[in-house]
């Protein structure tokens, strides 16, 4: 009835949803760490870009765009990353997506088929191996090492190169760690990128929330490895509903180019990106408003809040988050013969407290024995929260 492709996806993010609402129905109160989406709590999308969208409909801008992007929004993002990066790109090497899940769709079909192997880390965002699987490729996880502050094991990767390999894949701040790869480690991706002449991908949809380090942009540290950048406005721009993200490609001697052509005949087989949102974006890159440093700002005290409560908590434990809004506590599974297993845990805690986090298995192998936990929430809520994961442990 229904092709594999289609019946293999799972989304552990939005999968858990369904038994909150279970939870909810039975009348509990359900407290959602589990959706990265700033949005739906006290983060608004800042009035001056609503109201550069609501102009652009008013104005009758609500036709079909050019399939690449409206070209002054590529011209935009390219000055914007030019000056953000110091980076050597055109608006031709800006695509305009439906979000960054839209980008990395694009890239997995561009790269993969038959068993072609892409690198990602592990843990992970599960978009990138659903993608992978749904083109009949093979995301293969690297490991972040949790005792060295979740950075990515270089030798790890270099075993796992072989001739299937297409990509190596950078996501920092990573979800769901929420911490960054160290300027050191992404040159020695780099490097590597170069010695097997592979192109590096890397998401980027977190670089702008990043609390006391200094984030790295890959493209700044390659001098001819192909990088492809992956950005939008879902997070530092605060508009995750409007879905508006862009690729660019920094790809200093063109060995990228039977790639960019194949995924802009993509780009136009899906006609084009939502048009009024596009002409809001203009907008946000033209007159940059204080929000992404307020939200910054909140983001780190609750992240504050929410490590020091998780530290105090017998049988967890956490590596800080340098960025993003996550924190990915391991659980200790001796210290709870209670449950089996991760997803187990969060199930239960869900149903017994109504906190509803994210198993970590659902970020692949390397998230086994932990739970995603967001501190978007106030303070208020995470006391309530972190006093109800107290109780229940104990
Ligand atoms: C690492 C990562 N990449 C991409 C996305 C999705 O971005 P977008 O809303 O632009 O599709 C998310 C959303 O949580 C994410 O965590």
């Amino acid at each position: 009835m229904v092709s594999r492709r289609v019946k293999d996806l799972e989304y552990a993010i939005r999968d858990i949803a369904v038994v909150a609402n279970q939870v909810k129905e039975s009348g509990k109160e359900v407290f959602h760490l589990n959706i990265g989406d700033p949005v739906i709590y006290d983060f608004k999308t800042p009035e001056y870009i609503s109201q550069a969208l609501a102009e652009a409909t008013f104005a009758g801008q609500n036709y079909y765009v050019d399939s690449l992007g409206v070209p002054e929004l590529r011209s935009e993002v390219c000055k914007y990353e030019r000056k953000k990066n110091n980076i050597d790109i055109t608006s031709e090497d800006i695509l305009i997506t439906s979000g960054v899940t839209e980008g990395i769709f694009f890239l997995l079909a561009g790269f993969l088929e038959d068993g072609d192997e892409i690198l990602v880390p592990g843990p992970t965002y599960p978009v990138y191996f659903n993608y992978a699987n749904f083109f009949d490729g093979i995301s293969v996880e690297y490991e972040l090492d949790e005792d060295n502050h979740w950075e990515p094991n270089i030798e790890d990767i270099r075993e796992k190169i072989n001739n299937k390999t297409k990509a190596i894949l950078i996501s920092s701040p990573n979800n769901p760690t929420g911490t960054l790869y160290s300027k050191k480690k992404v040159k020695q991706i780099i490097n590597l990128a170069g010695e097997y002449d592979i192109p590096v991908i890397s998401d980027e949809i977190y670089d702008q929330i990043v609390f006391e380090k200094q984030y790295t942009c890959p493209a700044t540290l390659s001098s001819d490895v192909p990088i492809i950048g992956l950005n939008g406005f879902s997070k530092a721009h605060l508009a995750t509903g409007w879905r508006m993200g862009y690729i660019y490609y920094y790809d200093p001697e063109g060995r990228l180019t039977e790639l960019k052509n194949g995924i802009e005949k993509m780009a136009r087989a899906r006609l084009c990106a939502n048009s009024i949102a596009q002409f809001a974006a203009i907008e946000a890159l033209r007159n940059p408003g204080p929000h992404t440093e307020q939200m910054v700002q909140k983001l780190r005290s609750r992240r504050d809040y929410s490590y020091k409560r998780l530290r105090q908590i017998e049988g967890l434990q956490c590596v800080n988050a340098d960025g993003a809004f996550y924190l990915f506590p391991e659980i200790d599974l001796k210290e709870f013969p209670k449950w089996d297993n991760d997803k187990d845990f969060t199930i239960d805690l869900l149903k017994e407290t109504g906190v509803c986090g994210v198993y970590g298995s659902g970020f692949g192998e390397h998230g086994k024995n932990h739970i995603r936990l967001t501190f978007l929430p106030n303070e208020e809520t995470l006391k309530e929260v972190y006093n109800r994961i107290e109780t229940f442990l104990s």
